[in-house]
């Protein structure tokens, strides 16, 4: 059977980005027709400035939207990356295993360590390990597919040259996986800034929709959403990013391609309504689960505390596998 594993980071609080570009797919699609595990990558959260106490909070909140989008337990494993230790000796594994050349490469350690520089704050060196553990994250499980957003795919590229390397190295080991991607919306864009993604940690955030905004505000960034001169919607993302992102957010939330649906509509305003509509209509019962759900953190905590057990059970082997493979002595 196909593996699949998947997560979101929590530094933030979950957007439309996510849901379109990942987390849709795996509940509708990806928990249905294969073996797949679902991770909050917490540690993965540490390699920025972080507050403990908002890291924790936002770990729990990450969990239960994955299960109020639907995220099934009886179908696949939700957990939380920290509870399987496994990840972390694996990691260090593959930073022996990456060069330095190709994780100063990554571009969204350039765009992220840039960024904190210009702002006066120091990069952890962890930002530049980061593919090496998220690559661990991967090949623990010997995944085949790794359903992501665009933003992640040179992730999961340099995930399958470091697998190549080290089967070629120390004997076959891990799966070779590769990325798989949603049909559309597969690159959010910010509403306020439509060359950019809608990040969980934009300045602002009038650009973002968050999965757990109340139906007026999500509704009213997106009536407020930037869009392009003139005045003719048509799908065009190089000349009308804007327009092209709402055309592609209306298009995941129903039927029709951006392209079909950009003829349907003679005004920007008549689009901003439909496309607010659609996603307050698409969210609606994703927030009245969560309520539910946040009001039985037991529940939450069951699923996670199992979700882990099954993890560590596949990643164990694994990882005691590349150990031995890389020539350290095995214990006892
Ligand atoms: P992150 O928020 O970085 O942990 O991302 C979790 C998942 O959501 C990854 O698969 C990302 O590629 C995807 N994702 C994040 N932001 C967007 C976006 N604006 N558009 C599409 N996918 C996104
Ligand atoms: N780096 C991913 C992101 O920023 C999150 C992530 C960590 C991930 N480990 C993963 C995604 C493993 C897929 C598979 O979105």
């Amino acid at each position: 059977m196909t593996r699949i594993f998947s997560g979101v980071k929590p530094t933030g609080h979950l957007t439309l980005g996510n849901y379109l570009g990942a987390v849709r797919g795996w509940v509708e699609v990806d928990q249905h027709r294969a073996d797949a595990l679902f991770s909050v990558v917490d540690l993965h959260a540490l390699t920025v400035e972080h507050d403990p106490a908002r890291v924790r909070r936002l770990s729990r909140q990450a969990a239960t939207l994955l299960l109020a989008a639907g995220l099934d337990p009886a179908l696949c494993t939700v957990f939380v990356q920290s509870h399987v230790d496994e990840h972390a000796r694996l990691s260090y594994l593959l930073e022996c295993t990456a060069t330095d050349g190709e994780l100063r490469r990554m571009i969204q350690y350039k765009e992220k360590s840039a960024r904190a520089l210009a702002s006066g704050e120091s990069v952890r060196f962890s930002l530049l390990s980061y593919p090496a553990l998220m690559a661990a994250d991967i090949l623990a499980y010997r995944t085949d597919e790794v359903p992501v957003g665009d933003d992640q795919t040179q992730h999961v590229e340099l995930t399958r040259d470091l697998a190549v390397r080290f089967n070629q190295r120390y004997g076959h080991t891990f799966v070779v996986p590769r990325a798989t991607r949603p049909p559309v919306a597969a690159r959010v864009m910010d509403l306020q800034d439509p060359m950019s993604k809608m990040g969980k940690s934009h300045e602002s955030g009038a650009g973002i929709v968050y999965l757990l905004d109340d139906a007026d505000v999500a509704r009213k960034k997106i009536m407020r959403a930037v869009t392009d001169s003139g005045q003719e919607v048509a799908y065009d993302p190089e000349a009308k990013p804007g327009v092209a992102n709402l055309l592609e957010i209306l298009a995941a939330c129903g039927t029709g391609s951006p392209d079909e649906l950009a003829g349907m509509y003679d005004s920007y305003g008549a689009l901003k309504k439909d496309t607010a509509e659609a996603v307050v209509e698409l969210l609606r019962p994703l927030r009245e689960r969560h309520a539910a759900l946040a009001a039985d953190p037991g529940y939450v905590d069951g699923v996670l505390k199992e979700g882990a057990e099954r993890a560590r059970g596949m990643a164990r082997p694994v990882v005691d596998a590349a150990y031995r493979a890389i020539g350290l002595l095995p214990a006892g």
